[in-house]
């Protein structure tokens, strides 16, 4: 059945939830390019148009490269704040409620800017969100996985404080960055000491990685959902638990088109995920370098993909339920999710 206008515009403007979402992703080429004029970091690009360009990606790796560069403009508090605003224009235009944001330390500080200036930055911005526009959020820091082990322990490490002064918005982990040859098992003991301090526990596996990784990922780093997880389709077994335990797919269309994933949309797996009962939902990943924000990706994938007006109430439905708020505000948004689809 081909998208109305009508579906699509219930799509655009139904409370929805957002638990997959990068916000290094989300830095656009014209911000970029005033970020690295503020700061006097010289680009490898001529032009926003030229940088835009350059986002023709075949794979994971291949767009990694270009997003750790992009990364590189971001020195000071003002950069992070600036970067987290746009972000939540974006969500807030999206009918995006509640985000669930990943970020990437190792990335900064690696390059020597202070954790405590990334954390500002964002908190600042999120905290003024949450005030003046009712935008509810948390962080979720992510450990790189193409870097050892140690890394991760130093990251967590330096972010215990933030964990302590900051419980209402710092509330997990996840594990990014290149999957293939780094598998979940790699990073067991960082992620048992993030169980000890009971954080909440994310990662990406099952994007490029075998179904492998994804079981990993459950037994060994004991994830709560699972980023991606489009591989899963290919092990029965995997469904089934996925299904039966209620473990979340973060899934996120456009990505998965640009990064090959799929070769096309109309090949993409979720509404074949969708009917196998697993709890699915829709999310950018990395939106200024893959086509779009929440809502292009809800229709990117109604647009190929045989999904119907219970679909898009599921899968915001799973939005708010595989959220880490509490039972209250989860309640308090599925309510105003039934009443935006009774009310037409
Ligand atoms: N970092 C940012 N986006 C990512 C993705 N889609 N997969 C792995 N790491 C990432
Ligand atoms: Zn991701």
């Amino acid at each position: 059945m081909p998208l109305t206008p009508q579906l699509a515009e219930k799509i655009r403007r139904m409370p929805k939830a957002e638990l997959h979402l990068h916000i290094e992703g989300t830095l656009e080429p014209e911000l970029i390019f005033a970020l690295a004029e503020r700061n006097g970091v010289a680009l490898p690009y001529p032009s926003v148009e030229a940088l835009r360009r350059a986002y023709a990606f075949h794979d994971l790796q291949s767009f990694l490269d270009i997003y750790y560069a992009g990364a590189s403009v971001l020195l000071t508090e003002e950069d992070f704040y600036d970067m987290t605003r746009a972000y939540i224009a974006h969500a807030v235009a999206d009918h995006v409620r509640h985000a669930e944001i990943f970020f990437d330390p190792q990335t900064h500080t690696a390059r020597g800017v202070p954790l405590e200036i990334v954390m500002a930055g964002m908190e600042r911005a999120l905290a003024e969100a949450e005030i003046k526009l009712g935008f509810s959020s948390r962080l979720i820091l992510c450990f790189l996985r193409h870097l050892p082990e140690e890394d991760a322990l130093a990251t967590l490490d330096a972010a215990l404080p933030y964990f302590r002064s900051l419980p209402h918005r710092l509330i997990g982990v996840g594990l990014d960055s290149s999957e293939l040859g780094h598998p979940p098992a790699k990073f067991a003991r960082v992620f048992e000491r993030c169980r000890a301090l009971g954080l909440r526990i994310v990662a990406h596996a099952g994007e490029e990685g075998p179904p492998e990784y994804i079981h990993e990922a459950l037994d060994i780093l004991r994830v709560e959902r699972i980023d991606h997880g489009v591989r899963a389709i290919e092990d029965e077994a995997l469904l089934d638990r996925l299904a039966r335990e209620r473990i979340a797919l973060t899934v996120c269309p456009l990505s998965n088109t640009r990064l090959k994933v799929f070769d096309d949309m109309a090949d993409h797996t979720l509404g074949a995920l969708l009917d196998r009962g697993l709890a699915v939902t829709i999310n950018s990943d990395d939106p200024a370098y893959f086509g779009g924000y929440v809502n292009a990706n809800y229709l990117a994938a109604f647009e190929s993909l045989d999904l119907t007006a219970q679909d898009a109430y599921t899968l915001a439905r799973n939005s708010f339920e595989a959220s880490f708020i509490d039972d209250r505000a989860k309640r308090a948004l599925i309510g105003e999710l039934d009443r935006f689809w009774q009310a037409s």
